[in-house]
């Protein structure tokens, strides 16, 4: 990062999920690439105070705060302690996700509930508590993944044509999302034209988000505000079972040249990136 992209304030960034997995390593990264604080967050305090801990030891120094992002009153303290203790952020990277295991006995329904809560309806809850916050030159960086990309292609055309809407807006994201919700708690998702996935569905509102968030930054007051979505790749992580082709640390690269990306960068800007590189998602 450039020298002049450091306000005149304390640069702060903070990573949801990131006590373990790619969230662990990009407030790694940070910690080595950041010229100001970064918070480690995790919705359990102890596993949160675990992990500093760990980076501790390699002599890196995140501070702690808990956040589970699916509970609107702990967004809420960490917004006002953001508010409180640095005035604003500065890089906002949202990780946290989950995933159902293939075996997973519960209920299609009930696992897209779940997931949708925590992946989607999560997610948009942190921006919209933690987006007023953020700086003129901020950096804001979805975890999606290429399952969204699968996803969508599997999903019938005419949801499709509702995906690539050039008039797309946050409030048809949210209806797709809870028309997705809803079919499967009917078993009719499939016939409503949708694929079989919950985590799949939710990251196409992750990427579909980002489209519409850098639009409204565009339009903003404060300049330069900047939103990506990334792929990590396939990474050895307890969401994937400890299967993949890449370490944390390989899955974090993407993630982090994103959060860094320096002033006034024209490209990319609203994409969903693998690799570095800008991919549609369909
Ligand atoms: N691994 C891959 O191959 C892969 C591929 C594509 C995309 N991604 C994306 O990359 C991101 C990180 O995944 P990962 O593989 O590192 O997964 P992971 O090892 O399972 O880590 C997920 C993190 O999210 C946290 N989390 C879950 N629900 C939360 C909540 N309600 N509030 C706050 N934190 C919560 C977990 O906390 P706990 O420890 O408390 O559970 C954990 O710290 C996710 O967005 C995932 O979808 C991963």
């Amino acid at each position: 990062m450039s020298a002049a992209w450091v306000c005149s304030v304390t640069d702060f960034t903070t990573v949801t999920g990131s006590n373990k997995g790619i969230g662990y390593a990009i407030v790694r990264g940070l910690c080595k690439q950041f010229p100001g604080d970064v918070i480690l967050t995790a919705r359990s305090e102890e596993n949160g105070r675990e992990s500093v801990k760990k980076l501790n030891e390699e002599g890196l120094k995140p501070l702690f705060h808990q956040l589970d992002i699916t509970d609107d009153a702990s967004v809420r303290r960490m917004r006002d302690f953001l508010q409180m203790n640095y005035g604003g952020l500065d890089v906002l990277v949202n990780n946290a996700a989950i995933a159902y295991k293939m075996a997973a006995k519960e209920p299609f329904s009930k696992q897209v509930e779940v997931t949708m809560a925590t992946n989607f309806c999560g997610t948009l809850n942190v921006c919209r508590v933690l987006f007023p916050l953020l700086r003129p030159h901020a950096r804001v960086v979805h975890l999606s993944s290429r399952s969204g990309s699968f996803t969508a292609a599997r999903c019938s055309k005419a949801l499709q044509t509702r995906f690539l809407d050039p008039e797309l807006s946050m409030l048809k994201i949210e209806q797709l999302m809870n028309e997705f919700v809803e079919s499967a708690k009917a078993d009719i998702h499939k016939t409503n034209g949708w694929h079989d996935s919950a985590y799949g569905t939710t990251k196409i509102g992750v990427t579909l988000m980002t489209y519409v968030q850098q639009r409204e930054f565009s339009a903003d007051s404060r300049p330069d505000i900047v939103v990506n979505s990334c792929c990590p790749g396939f990474v050895v992580t307890d969401l994937t079972s400890q299967r993949g082709t890449k370490t944390i640390d390989e899955g974090a690269d993407t993630p982090l040249y994103l959060a860094m990306l320096p002033a006034n960068t024209t490209s990319p800007k609203g994409q969903f990136v693998c690799e570095r590189e800008i991919k549609t998602m369909l």
